[in-house]
């Protein structure tokens, strides 16, 4: 028997973490209206109520004149794209490392994803690599806000400006954030949300597309509406019309009451995720993820920080994981590089560029091909407790470290 709980020690904790997700009465009470209702679809040509308020107080929310709901995230980043005009041959800039529905919707218009570099600190796109990555066909840049961190969006807006390019700002994991007291996704032209289980504000699954463009307002809800055209759209007539992406009224139901609970579990998230952060550091060895400075409203999704293996007994990151979990603290490792992660289709450009091609790509993506080696993640329903609770986190890690040769 060791010291560490894998080895059947006693863990640090055993007390339970806040249960994810949130809900109450209030929940229950705009289902059974909506079941009460039997008018349970999202809305055709026209968005249904609760759809419609939903539309309007998270757009607002997010400093947008419009909302359009969509039935989740990736569908959100496929509409916005197509709304774009970005379609066969053209090229997108996207970060190395993010969740592969970044990539996968560029692939879904005939697209071809850019994969560039993250940053060594905040792991968001890299901003400054982005230049030699641009062709004559590239057509747009998908910025993504990760590990509660962003990638330098004035640097960005500046190249889209420059070379006319599309910003679709991915906000899978960046509800209620403000770059310089801008909320993201007003930014770029348009901004895609998730609201997947594990997200700041869920319905299980659900997505978002807010935007200050009328004509991107209209021809994103006819494209996720089966090509319907809305009265007054004058945009749309000779969209492509192929798919219901429509989101029901039972996820917008669900949805307005999450939006009430965003601001406040935001600033607990935050609060408790810069304490881990100042905690971490006091651990040689151990780095957490840099917030850039100018987020003036951000929350961790998910939080990580960086270990120097060598300081661990050479542990790899799933035996790292499998110990910090044993004592009790929740972690995963984080997502891998696109292209060790997307299946890419034979015979396709991103095939020849991805899988034919790939230790050029790994060779022009040393920090994002490295950091799944060295890279810890805690879920964001964590940061919903105590400054106690990260304590727990501490003292596991440096549990692990002061034992790392039973790793
Ligand atoms: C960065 C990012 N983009 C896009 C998505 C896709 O969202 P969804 O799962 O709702 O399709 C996710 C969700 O996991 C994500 O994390």
């Amino acid at each position: 028997m060791g010291k560490l709980a894998i080895n059947s020690g006693k863990p640090v904790r055993t007390k339970k973490w806040p249960e994810w997700p949130v809900y109450d009465e209030r929940e229950l009470r705009m289902l059974e209206e909506v079941l009460r209702s039997r008018r349970w679809g999202g809305g055709l040509g026209k968005s249904e109520e609760k759809e419609s308020e939903l539309e309007r107080k998270f757009a607002q929310f997010h400093d947008c004149k419009y909302g359009i709901c969509i039935c989740n995230g990736t569908a959100a980043l496929h509409v916005a794209l197509m709304a774009a005009g970005v379609g066969k041959g053209d090229e997108v800039i996207v970060p190395a490392i993010t969740w592969r529905a970044t990539g996968t919707a560029v692939m879904m218009v005939g697209a071809v994803p850019i994969l560039v570099d993250i940053d060594p600190e905040t792991y968001c796109l890299d901003a400054n690599r982005i230049e030699e990555a641009l062709t004559e066909r590239t057509k747009a840049i998908i910025p993504v806000y990760n590990y509660g961190s962003s990638p330098d969006m004035d640097r960005i807006m500046e190249i889209a400006e420059d070379n006319d390019l599309v910003v679709i700002e991915d906000c899978a994991r960046a509800h209620g954030f403000r770059w310089k007291n801008r909320s993201v996704g007003s930014i770029g032209d348009m901004g895609c949300f998730s609201f997947q289980q594990g997200k700041f504000m869920t319905a299980g699954e659900g997505g978002m597309i807010i935007t200050n463009s009328c004509e991107y307002m209209e021809k994103c809800h006819s494209i996720k509406d089966c090509g319907r055209i809305r009265e007054g759209d004058q945009y749309s007539i000779g969209s492509l019309n192929w798919f219901n992406y429509r989101m029901t009224q039972f996820q917008a139901a669900i949805l307005l009451v999450q939006l009430t609970r965003l601001a406040e579990q935001m600033e607990r998230r935050d609060s408790n995720s810069r304490y881990l952060s100042e905690r971490l550091e006091e651990i040689d060895g151990v780095e957490p993820i840099r917030i850039e400075p100018r987020l003036t409203k951000r929350h961790p999704w998910p939080f990580a920080f960086k270990y120097d293996p060598k300081q661990f007994n050479g542990a790899s990151v799933g035996r790292i994981c499998e110990a910090l979990r044993a004592e009790g603290i929740p972690c995963d490792e984080i997502d891998l590089p696109l292209y060790d992660q997307i299946v890419f289709i034979k015979g396709t450009l991103p095939y020849h560029l991805y899988v034919e091609e790939k230790e050029k790509i790994r060779k022009r993506c040393p920090v994002a091909d490295e950091a799944p080696r060295k890279t810890i993640s805690i879920p964001q329903w964590v940061f919903l407790g105590t400054k106690s609770d990260m304590d727990d986190i501490v003292e596991a890690i440096i549990k692990i470290k002061e034992n790392a040769d039973e790793l």
